[in-house]
């Protein structure tokens, strides 16, 4: 309920935005809204365009140690901006931040996205950590609108029709929904319609987003109309899982202190193109493909997922320097000459792989990272401490919970659609160039009623979100969901393990 009124006041408020923003393009002359005076010498090339100004936006969007990866993706991605020549005050960054303290973190202070270890946590702005990392503060940082905001530096991609914007974004997904480390979670619908907002606001000229995620190709996937001037990698489809990478016992593997994935397979893969290549003469179809090989364990897909491409692709054809500037130290090292491709070749098997044969593996499914954390602090306890029995449970109920969550799930499938077909109408995936679902405050009130008898759906279970898309799309009444959820998960003693009460719901 309260999270309805939430929504609420959320589309209101951007309504009010849409309304001030067209207030200020119809009174404004022409000149004075062009943000000329704040012109960026961030595009050094002559090529592209250097009028207006290079924003951009960058989300973590989880908390905990075990997902240590995504805010050193991050803060290394501010840096490579940074270093390609944006300005400190045109990158929007959102963190919880709670890394480089972290009592779990080898070297205090301090945040490594390489296994070669050079820090990428000094330097970076705290624009919006901790509890101010909402959806309502990034939508409001995107659509320029500092009275939208609910804590936060105050800083917002201020942009007018000249400027070019860049999103990176690197988190936890499920199908239609990326994670966040506040609830309620990002739906792929509520972002395409901020997107469409600021597009129809005059906010850019051009805007490239980037997407690490599980099924990030969800979010775009029959919703991002190709007329809005923006150009989406993602890095998975809209069925499958992405990676994290730099896990211990791969190789290369983190230094040997680090319990934790210090990487994500596809955001090193752009990083560490972008820091070694001239991004003068390299297009954003260039990096598309070397994105694209390198995540796709060279395109054998034995393992490892598949980068896709969303919206205007035409906007691939431009130099990567438009939007990730460049870096002088770079420039003499042109993407065709190969010697300074240095591709690591990767194989990526599961996290029960890695617990079978004792930790000799090159790469762990998003999902099963923090599986990978709970395990290593398990194992490197010392038989017979509190210590040990204490990591034990923790890495048993995390396993129960996630039984609990994959078995509930089923067996709402099973009395909604009959035990013969239960399972094979929630994993059903709709044509390509389909949205996930039709109804989306369908899909959203489906979250809310299952945690509200079965519990949180946490990261884990954000892989679910295709079954309640399908029950929807089935025209299952909510009241009969409610009751099978109700009949199932009252049984369950797992239904109060973790609480939405407590962590909030993820719609
Ligand atoms: C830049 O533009 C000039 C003239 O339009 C063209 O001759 C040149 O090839 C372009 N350079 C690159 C790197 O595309
Ligand atoms: C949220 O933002 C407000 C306003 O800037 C700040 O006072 C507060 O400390 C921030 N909270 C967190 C958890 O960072
Ligand atoms: C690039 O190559 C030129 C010519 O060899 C050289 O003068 C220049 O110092 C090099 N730049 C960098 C950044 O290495």
């Amino acid at each position: 309920m309260a999270r309805g009124i939430a929504f609420l006041l959320l589309t209101l408020a951007a309504l009010g935005a849409l309304q001030r923003l067209n207030a200020r393009h119809l009174s404004a002359d022409q000149h004075i809204l062009m943000p000329t005076y704040r012109s960026s010498s961030a595009s050094k090339s002559g090529n592209t365009s250097t009028e207006g100004t290079n924003w951009a936006i960058l989300i973590a969007g989880s908390s905990g140690y075990w997902n240590y990866r995504h805010q050193a993706d991050v803060c290394h991605a501010y840096h490579v901006l940074r270093n390609g020549g944006l300005k400190e005050e045109n990158i929007v960054v959102f963190m919880y931040d709670d890394i480089a303290d972290n009592e779990f973190n080898p070297r205090p202070g301090q945040i490594i996205n390489n296994p070669g270890g050079v820090d990428v946590y000094a330097g970076v702005p705290k624009d919006y950590t901790g509890s101010n990392v909402t959806v309502g503060n990034f939508f409001a940082a995107l659509l320029g609108d500092k009275d939208m905001l609910t804590g936060g530096s105050g800083k917002v991609v201020d942009s007018g029709p000249n400027d070019h914007i860049f999103i990176f974004y690197s988190d936890h997904g499920g199908p239609g929904v990326l994670g966040m480390p506040t609830n309620p979670s990002l739906y792929a619908n509520d972002f395409i319609d901020a997107l469409q907002l600021k597009h129809d606001t005059g906010g850019y000229k051009e805007m490239v987003i980037y997407i690490e995620a599980c099924e990030s190709g969800s979010i775009f996937e029959g919703l991002l109309p190709d007329n809005l001037n923006i150009y989406v990698t993602t890095a998975a489809n809209a069925v499958e899982s992405s990676w994290g990478t730099y896990c211990p016992g791969m190789d290369p593997s983190p230094p040997s202190e680090y319990f934790t994935c210090i990487g994500d397979l596809y955001s090193v893969s752009w990083m560490e193109d972008s820091e070694t290549h001239n991004l003068e003469e390299e297009t954003l179809k260039d990096q598309y493909s070397i994105i694209k090989q390198r995540t796709s364990n060279h395109e054998t897909y034995v393992s490892g997922s598949h980068v896709m491409q969303y919206g205007d692709i035409d906007i691939s054809a431009e130099f990567a320097n438009q939007y990730l500037g460049n870096n002088d130290a770079n420039r003499n090292n042109s993407l065709h000459d190969q010697s300074t491709l240095s591709n690591v070749p990767l194989h990526l098997p599961s996290i029960l792989q890695y617990i079978t044969t004792g930790g000799k593996t090159k790469g762990v499914h998003q999902r099963d990272a923090d599986l990978l954390f709970l395990w290593h602090k398990y194992s490197s306890r010392s038989e017979g401490t509190k210590e040990k029995f204490e990591a034990q449970e923790e890495l048993l109920t995390e396993l129960s919970y996630r039984m609990h969550l994959d078995k509930s799930v089923s067996l709402i499938g099973k009395a909604l659609f009959g035990d013969g077909i239960g399972d094979s109408a929630l994993t059903a995936v709709r044509p390509s160039g389909t949205p996930l679902v039709d109804d989306w405050s369908c899909l959203k009130t489906l979250v809310r009623t299952f945690e509200s008898h079965c519990g949180s759906l946490t990261d884990y279970g954000m892989r679910h979100m295709r079954a309640f898309a399908n029950i929807c799309n089935a025209g299952v009444k909510i009241g009969t969901f409610e009751e099978a959820s109700s009949s199932i998960c009252s049984a369950s003693k797992f239904s109060h393990t973790v609480s939405p009460l407590k962590v909030g719901f993820r719609a």
